[in-house]
């Protein structure tokens, strides 16, 4: 499909008002022939040969005609303005369920500023389109056609004077629509870049306060506006130069009718009132010249911006739904990666892993940064889909699943963290909207969150900033664990989720997740396949498998007790780390706090 057709599978459906919208169109057109007609009459005939009682009879004329021409306009003019906007509608619509669909490879490739721009400046050039350009383009050329027909049946030798113009106009619209193409393309690059750089600063104004640099970004700015300036005023340069050429022919083609015309009526070749008539019709004739100039501007940033959106759209995701998927609501939770490879464009990510997991297992994973523990847990999520090997859920390519059906059996507790602006209850429910506020509880509770958030002045229903503005570090994560807890999946995953949580908070939430696993083999829908990432040996000790990752591999795999007897990479850390074990018994003693 071409940027063209696919706006043209939007406009289709708004193809049969379009139709009518330019039939008014055409009748507005026919009507305007009538006013300069009756001022033929009127000079003609009443004022030099002195027929006064025909002129009422003609003003009632002139004046229905008028008000005809205006109800028509009224008609089209609305009739446009409504299928734009709701093409705009379900543009709009599709544009978001596009991006919406994309995959984790999209979004690292493509900046915020940049969809930002499609979904709001791009669209407004083409509702222009719909709501002006399309019937100006046909109203001007209809209203050409009927001036020239007209002038024939009046005196066809000014006729043909007048026609000699139009291949000069077609010419002159034909090279302005090929000169301004690169300058619009230009000018929506960087108005993306400057939104971008807006987005970018005000998301992030955090850092550039801390660092004191505003005037060092306002310096940045500066030079993305002027970069804007500089590509609007280029553009108006290219275009500038053609719109007078078409203002020239239009006030050319008046010198010409009054000059050659006046002769004729000088010699008696013709009437006065034929050449007032003429002067009417000449409007007609003035009027799309000094358009074309104008819509060929309207056109070109139209099919810029159609161009920008198709392109953002039309990105094939990596991703793909499977043709006949799997489609288990409830899946068991054993998992198994079978020499899986995972390479990103020519760096080697991860390296043959081989893991099986039952149903209900604690999977710790451990490794320095960068080793690959968030990439193994998108591949299970498929945010990316491995290069090499397959990962199965209870015996199934992950592959093969329905994708929806796939992530809505894993709960995820991200490592960056994102709320939404909204309630502290709707972030927890985020996987979950129809739950009780009981289970929304019970999930902040096993998260450790219920203490604080109780704390806070509207409780659940304080409002958190854009990006949890306003919570530190460690309550967001705890919101964030509530979150997944709740949906109650199949399998969890907890990345990181407890690296900003002190070592009290980290040691009630090690608690209630046991107490949640054992709280929920209790249910039918059974237990959960844990997987927890994380840097301090005390989240992970006690998990029925240990992963030790380094640089992409499998390093070290068993218990905590196989992984101290094999003293490597795991022993050493758990000796740096052992300082610390002191204080956690010291805190399990001391016994849990009321809403541990
Ligand atoms: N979107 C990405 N684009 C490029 N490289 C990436 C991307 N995500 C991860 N990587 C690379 O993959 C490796 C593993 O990253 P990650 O799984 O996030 O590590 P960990 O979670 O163990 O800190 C790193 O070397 C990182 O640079
Ligand atoms: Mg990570």
């Amino acid at each position: 499909m071409t940027a063209m057709q696919w706006f043209f599978s939007f406009l289709k459906k708004y193809r049969f008002r379009i139709i009518i919208a330019l039939f008014f169109v055409t009748i507005s057109c026919l009507l305007a022939i009538v006013n300069p007609y009756i001022s033929g009459i009127i000079v003609d005939d009443v004022i030099r040969n002195g027929q006064y009682d025909l002129l009422w009879k003609l003003v009632v004329v002139f004046i229905s005609t008028t008000l005809l021409r205006a109800l028509s306009r009224y008609t089209y003019l609305y009739i446009l303005e409504d299928s734009s906007q709701k093409m705009l509608y379900s543009m709009r619509d599709n544009v978001f369920r596009c991006i919406m669909a994309k995959d984790f490879n999209f979004y690292n490739k493509n900046r915020t500023g940049d969809l930002m721009s499609r979904q709001i400046g791009d669209m407004d050039a083409i509702r222009h389109f719909v709501a002006f350009v399309i019937y100006s383009i046909y109203e001007n050329s209809l209203l050409l056609i009927i001036a020239l027909v007209m002038m024939f049946t009046v005196d066809w030798r000014l006729a043909i004077c007048m026609i000699a113009v139009l291949p000069i106009t077609v010419v002159i619209a034909a090279k302005q629509l090929k000169a301004i193409k690169p300058s619009f393309k230009r000018i929506r690059d960087t108005f993306s870049s400057l939104n971008t750089f807006v987005q970018e600063n005000v998301s992030g104004y955090r850092v550039v306060r801390a660092f004191a640099k505003e005037d060092y970004e306002t310096e940045k700015f500066n030079k993305v506006n002027d970069e804007f300036r500089r590509v609007q005023l280029e553009s108006t340069k290219d275009w500038r130069r053609y719109i007078p050429i078409f203002e020239f022919m239009a006030s050319f083609l008046t010198v010409i009718l009054y000059l050659v015309g006046g002769l004729m009526v000088i010699k008696n070749a013709m009437s006065l009132g034929q050449l007032v008539q003429l002067s009417g019709y000449l409007w007609m004739l003035n009027q799309p010249l000094r358009m074309a100039g104008w819509l060929a501007n309207d056109y070109q940033r139209f099919v810029t911006s159609v161009e920008k959106i198709y392109s953002t759209v039309s990105v094939e995701p990596d991703i793909k739904e499977p043709l006949y998927p799997v489609n288990t609501e409830r899946m068991y939770g054993d998992i198994c990666f079978h020499h899986v490879n995972y390479n990103l464009d020519d760096d080697v990510i991860l390296k043959d892993i081989n893991i099986n997991i039952k149903r209900g297992e604690t999977i710790g994973i451990i490794g320095a940064t960068g080793s690959g523990k968030s990439t193994l847990m998108n591949l299970l999520c498929r945010f990316y889909d491995v290069s090499d090997g397959e990962i199965t859920i209870d015996g199934v390519d992950v592959r093969k699943y329905d994708l929806f059906r796939l992530r809505d059996n894993i709960g995820m507790a991200m490592q960056d963290v994102f709320l939404f602006s909204d309630t502290i209850e709707g972030n927890i429910a985020y996987g979950k909207p129809d739950c009780t506020f009981e289970e929304v509880k019970h999930a902040a509770k096993m998260a450790d969150a219920d203490g604080f958030i109780n704390a806070m002045p509207e409780g659940y229903d304080t409002i958190v900033g854009e990006r949890g503005m306003g919570l530190s570090g460690g309550q967001k994560q705890r919101i964030s664990l509530a979150r997944a807890l709740l949906k109650n999946p199949a399998i969890v995953i907890l990345d990181d989720t407890t690296s900003a949580v002190d070592m009290e908070t980290e040691t009630h939430i090690q608690e209630s997740l046991s107490s949640f696993t054992k709280w929920s083999s209790t249910r039918e829908e059974g237990r959960h396949t844990v997987f927890i990432i994380a840097h301090r040996i005390s989240s992970i000790k006690d998990a029925d498998q240990i992963l030790v990752l380094d640089n992409g591999c499998l390093i070290e795999h068993g218990t905590h007790d196989d992984l101290i007897a094999m003293n490597g990479y795991y022993a050493t850390v758990f000796n740096h780390q052992y300082g610390e074990f002191d204080e956690i018994d010291k805190i399990r003693q001391k016994g849990g706090r009321a809403n541990g």
